[in-house]
């Protein structure tokens, strides 16, 4: 299973609109392209999309006919405003975005040829980072695991959702790997469903056991005790601890913290954004009502309905057990815990 693959100066990506019931490559060979992919969902996952961006940036250098020096960085501020444009809420977007711009600019004095060799090197770079980041992570968060325990996770924050391995999925994998008898319950995750499409098709490759449930199942099994954990990933974290992550996630953390049961999120530190003080700075994306009325493109709902559709929610550090990173685990308080991890070194 691959998220993405460069192949002959081409971007490729599996269309995970179209999974499980499809298995279509996408070929992206314009940085336009590679945006359209990321705001349609075909690539998504906060690391996913950071690693996609890296390289639409090296198709935008390649695009590029013309002057070296300033007419060239004009046209990749432009490339990188674009892809920078297609979602919000992610940061680990404008994290690899910003990585890749700051290779254009302390190599503006090499040839063109130089500085696209330059940025290819370091879009791979990003991309074998981030699946290091996840094995690390789940070597770290694998500890957390009991022999035996039954696992909630919301949303897809698996290989699919990253270069390779997945965060909260790489820990369960982890687990899995070290000889524990790992379960998961898997939430559907309206409206996009990629907890049925993507989570439940993922683990199954693997051969890991688990179940789907719609969302509003979730306390049912908590309080009947057969969910001993709780493990999502996270699209950005503030410095206090606050998570962003799919819609629905607060809710599972509230009712994990009713019910006794730890709530993990699992994140490289590129998800990470000290720069914000608390989560409610966060911007959260709201996406298409047709999301919401429609299920696999067929109306479920009164036509003219009022809808409200915010991507993802702030689950409030009060509620996260322990932040598993590739450098560590952070505990409460974040505030302090959390620069730390960003100073240790790997
Ligand atoms: O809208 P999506 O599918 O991009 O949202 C993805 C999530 O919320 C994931 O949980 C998050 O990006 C972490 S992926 C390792």
């Amino acid at each position: 299973m691959y998220t993405l693959r460069w192949q002959d100066n081409k971007l490729y990506l599996l269309d995970q609109t179209k999974l499980p019931v499809e298995h279509v490559d996408i070929e992206c060979s314009t940085y336009e392209e590679v945006a359209d992919a990321i705001k349609n969902m075909k690539v998504r996952g906060a690391p996913a999309i950071g690693v996609t961006a890296a390289y639409g940036i090296v198709l935008g250098a390649m695009e590029y006919v013309g002057d070296k020096g300033e007419p060239f960085f004009s046209h990749m501020e432009e490339v990188s405003r674009v892809l920078a444009g297609t979602r919000p809420t992610a940061v680990n977007l404008f994290w690899a975005i910003e990585r890749m711009m700051s290779i254009v600019r302390d190599n503006m004095d090499k040839s063109l040829d130089e500085i696209r060799r330059l940025l290819l090197d370091e879009a791979h770079k990003i991309k074998y980072e981030d699946i290091e980041a996840n094995k690390k992570m789940g070597r770290f968060g694998q500890e957390l695991l009991k022999d035996g325990d039954t696992i909630l996770t919301h949303c897809n924050a698996g290989a699919l959702a990253t270069a390779g391995y997945g965060t909260a999925l790489g820990v369960i994998r982890a687990a899995v790997e070290a000889g524990k008898d790992i379960k998961v319950y898997a939430d559907e995750t309206r409206p996009y469903l990629q907890g049925a499409r993507l989570t439940a098709w993922e683990l199954m490759e693997d051969g890991i056991p688990v179940t789907l449930i719609t969302d509003n199942m979730a306390g049912y099994f908590m309080r009947k005790g057969a969910i001993t954990g709780v493990i999502v990933g996270a699209d950005r974290i503030a410095a206090n601890g606050d998570v962003a992550n799919k819609i629905g996630t607060y809710t599972v953390a509230v009712l994990a913290k009713e019910n006794n049961i730890p709530f993990y999120v699992a994140a490289p530190t590129s998800t990470f954004d000290l720069a914000l003080e608390s989560g409610e700075k966060i911007p959260i994306e709201e996406r298409d009502p047709r999301e919401v009325t429609h299920i696999q493109g067929k109306r479920i709902a009164p036509y003219d309905v009022k809808v409200k559709n915010p991507a993802f929610d702030v689950t409030p550090n009060r509620y996260v057990t322990a932040i598993i990173t590739e450098k560590g685990v952070a505990h409460p308080p974040y505030g302090s815990s959390l620069k730390e991890l960003v100073l240790k070194a790997q």
